[in-house]
């Protein structure tokens, strides 16, 4: 059975990012292309005072689709907590979220009918803008990440790292066993080595600088055990590999702590944006 290696990323789990916006010989973005192309030939062709804007007959159908349209897309975050496969796979629903979220900034700003000013409506605006720029920075960093991500792959799941650490630490322990106090505490040093246990920024820079287990080995090497030395060399390899695939499941979530706060923040203007005009009406 295929174990996912970065579980809480849509992308990373099987597919490439170019898979993604693919899904389906772009199904999403012909339907992302068409439903602008019908925005824009309705603001040209529909007539009105002297252009759409949020307010006309027209101007409410835009903001309605974009309005369900964001509450649809704000629906991923619980959606990719529920994965299943087939139709309506988690791929799939990546891909409609990326091209038909693209496709706001034509039916939204058509809504906006340009009328920009220092409001709750331009906020609301300003916000959806910002959470598709994150969006589209989202798409570049995974676009970045493929050859790594493959590299990754090629290594050890996360349960088969965890086990293979434990393992040289049985060794580690059985080899320390003859060592004098000293040697035997920088070996114990290097037994509490835990790579999960590193902050989201030891993370992203997977720098093994603080190591203790090289540290180890700089302080054993005079000693000559190679025994010892080979089971360390072995751990700080293991370690390496661990600290390669935190990086890239980092540097995958790390925009998330954008996009998604962004996305509630657009909520917020959303409903102070329709609140008000209903206010006003
Ligand atoms: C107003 C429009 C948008 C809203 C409200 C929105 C909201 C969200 C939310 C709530 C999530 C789920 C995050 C989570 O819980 O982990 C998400 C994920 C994502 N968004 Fe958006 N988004 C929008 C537009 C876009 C656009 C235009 C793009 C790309 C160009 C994009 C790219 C992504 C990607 C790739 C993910 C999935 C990340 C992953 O699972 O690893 N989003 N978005």
């Amino acid at each position: 059975m295929a174990t996912r290696q970065i579980p809480r990323t849509t992308l990373g789990e099987g597919a490439s990012h170019e898979g993604f916006l693919r899904h389906k010989r772009f199904r999403w973005a012909k339907l992302a292309l068409l439903l602008c192309a019908a925005a824009v030939a309705g603001y040209a062709l529909i007539d009105a005072p002297p252009r759409h804007y949020g307010g006309t007959a027209f101007g409410y159908v835009l903001g309605t689709v974009a309005t369900l349209l964001i509450l649809w897309l704000t629906l991923l975050g619980l959606r990719k907590r529920a994965m299943t496969p087939g139709r309506w796979s988690l791929k799939g629903w990546t891909s409609a979220h990326v091209w038909l979220g693209l496709s706001l900034t034509v039916l939204a700003t058509l809504h906006s009918g340009l009328r920009f000013g220092p409001d709750v409506h331009t906020l609301a605006w300003g916000l959806m803008m910002a959470v598709i720029l994150s969006g589209l920075y989202g798409i570049a960093v995974y676009a970045a990440l493929p050859p790594a991500l493959g590299d990754s792959r090629a290594e050890m799941t996360r349960p088969q790292m965890v086990d293979a650490l434990a393992k040289l630490d049985v060794q580690l322990e059985a080899a320390a066993q003859p060592l004098a106090l000293a040697d035997a505490a920088v070996v114990r040093k290097a037994l509490a080595e835990d790579p999960f246990a590193a902050g989201l920024l030891r993370r992203l820079s997977g720098s093994d600088a603080r190591s203790a287990t090289r540290r180890a080995i700089v302080a054993l090497a005079p000693a000559g055990d190679a025994a010892l030395l080979a089971v360390l060399e072995r751990k700080v390899a293991a370690l390496g590999q661990i600290r390669r695939h935190l990086r890239i499941r980092a540097l995958l979530e790390v925009w998330l702590y954008v996009h998604v706060p962004l996305t509630f923040a657009l909520l917020a203007a959303l409903a102070a944006h329709i609140l008000s005009v209903f206010f006003y009406w």
